[in-house]
């Protein structure tokens, strides 16, 4: 990551969010501790906690309280690590490695990885449905909707069923996009716009937003895809080369790693021209961008 100051901001709110999810999850108690010690393990102790940092960035558009702002940030991140268990599992992409450490069902089992990411998706909804998130219950509402639609049968579970339908495919570029959207854009983009659901903000600084994180999101898998073509296993903390051993359609495969980093660059200062509706309060918005092209990991 080339900027300092940006990667400092990163590790902070990790650092904010890591101690807030620790408080948060259950701890292993009772005949079913089993699968409170797996949810821990599985999202605490690792990842970039990117989706946090823009729901926390966005948030500062509007003067949301750090504590509101973190509270949805970690709901986020509990849907986030559910996908990646499950993501994981043999009966998905199959693999044994997940930031750094065997993945939850290596370290469990499959039925408590499955468990596991259960209970961290509804664990999700119940931190968004506390009146500490918002003391407004539309407000606790509308983040319950647009979660719910985010991740759902047309957002991230919707693009893992396409991504799994595809496998040994060929997809054209759009079939492409719209996978990549779903299964990845979806998710980003709801971590920027609950800045702006927390903060009660205008119809156009919502859409303003929708659209940085649509173009930002997009680019954020394309450079997944990349570094799982490019990258090695140490420093991805996850197999790499998986992508095209399962067959799965990816702009890395299908553009090939010039045209695709090509794409994600033009997505990224695509996403900044979004932005143009804020004024310097946006600027780590901005230089997130240059974290999803230039990441290694
Ligand atoms: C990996 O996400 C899966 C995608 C949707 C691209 P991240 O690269 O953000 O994974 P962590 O949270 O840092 O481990
Ligand atoms: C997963 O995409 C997207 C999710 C919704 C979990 P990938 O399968 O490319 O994620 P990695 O590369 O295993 O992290
Ligand atoms: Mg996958
Ligand atoms: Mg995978
Ligand atoms: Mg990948």
């Amino acid at each position: 990551m080339a900027d300092p100051s940006l990667s400092q901001a990163m590790e902070d709110t990790a650092a904010d969010v890591e101690l807030l999810l620790d408080r948060l999850l259950p701890m292993p108690e009772g005949p079913e501790g089993r699968v409170a010690e797996a949810m821990r393990y599985a999202t605490l102790g690792g990842g970039k906690r990117f989706r946090p940092y823009l729901a926390c960035e966005a948030a500062k558009l509007f003067t949301v309280s750090e504590d509101r702002a973190l509270r949805t940030a970690a709901a986020i991140e509990c849907v986030h690590t559910y996908s990646l268990v499950h993501d994981d599992l043999p009966c998905m992409d199959d693999d044994d490695l997940r930031r750094g450490r065997p993945s939850t069902h290596k370290a469990f089992d499959e039925a408590t990885a499955v468990l596991a990411g259960d209970a961290l998706l509804t664990f999700a909804f119940e931190i968004l449905g506390d009146a500490d998130t918002h003391d407004d219950y539309r407000v606790r509402c509308d983040l319950v909707l647009g979660l719910a639609k985010a991740v759902g049968t047309h957002g991230m579970v919707g693009g893992q069923m396409i991504d799994m339908a595809s496998e040994g495919t060929i997809l054209d570029i759009g079939a492409l996009t719209r996978l990549q959207q779903l299964k990845t854009g979806a998710l980003i983009a709801f971590a920027c716009e609950s800045g702006a659901i927390l903060g009660k903000a205008s119809k156009d600084a919502h859409h303003a937003l929708h659209a940085y994180a649509h173009d930002l999101g997009l680019a954020y898998q394309i450079i997944d895809d990349l570094l799982d073509e490019e990258g090695d296993s140490a420093t991805l903390g996850k197999t790499a080369g998986k992508d095209r051993a399962k067959g799965k359609a990816t702009f890395a495969t299908i553009l090939g790693p010039e045209r695709a980093r090509e794409q994600a660059g033009m997505l990224a200062d695509q996403a900044i021209q979004h932005l143009d509706l804020f004024d310097e309060k946006a600027d780590s918005l901005r230089s997130a961008t240059s974290f999803v092209i230039n990441r290694s990991a």
